[in-house]
């Protein structure tokens, strides 16, 4: 038997910190995972998965960079879906949002490879548990 229902409202209340993805289930491969968020990320790469998200309450910003080097941003609003392609350079900026991401497990919430010093506000992590 697998564990019981997850409510994500009371998910997300069990924890305050931001950039810190906890995973609320996993199948096959993959992790739900959900985390708090604001302010800047890193910009950061998955070489070799792509990412989900989609914004459970408040804006979420991606910033993408392509290979050319011209940066663009998309703007999610609560209930918006995206999905940031492998291997491109990407920066989530947040004024507050909450929000669930589709992981293939084992991905580092900031890529294969960061630029930059990590903010101590960013926590590199593949996931924590809940509670
Ligand atoms: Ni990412």
């Amino acid at each position: 038997m697998g564990q019981g229902p997850v409510n994500l409202s009371e998910a997300l209340a069990s924890f305050d910190a931001i950039w810190s993805p906890r995973i609320v289930a996993r199948m096959n491969d993959y992790d739900v995972r959900i985390a708090h968020v604001e302010g800047e990320h890193v910009w950061h790469v998955h070489e070799y998965t792509d990412e989900f998200f989609l914004v459970l309450d408040g804006r979420f910003d991606i910033a993408m960079r392509s290979d050319d080097g011209t940066e663009h941003t998309v703007t999610l609003l609560k209930g918006d879906t995206y999905v940031v392609p492998r291997g491109v350079f990407h920066r989530p900026t947040s004024p507050g949002a909450s929000i669930l991401m589709f992981e293939l497990s084992g991905t580092s919430s900031t890529g294969d490879h960061h630029e930059g010093d990590l903010p101590e506000h960013v926590d590199s992590t593949t996931g924590h548990e809940l509670g």
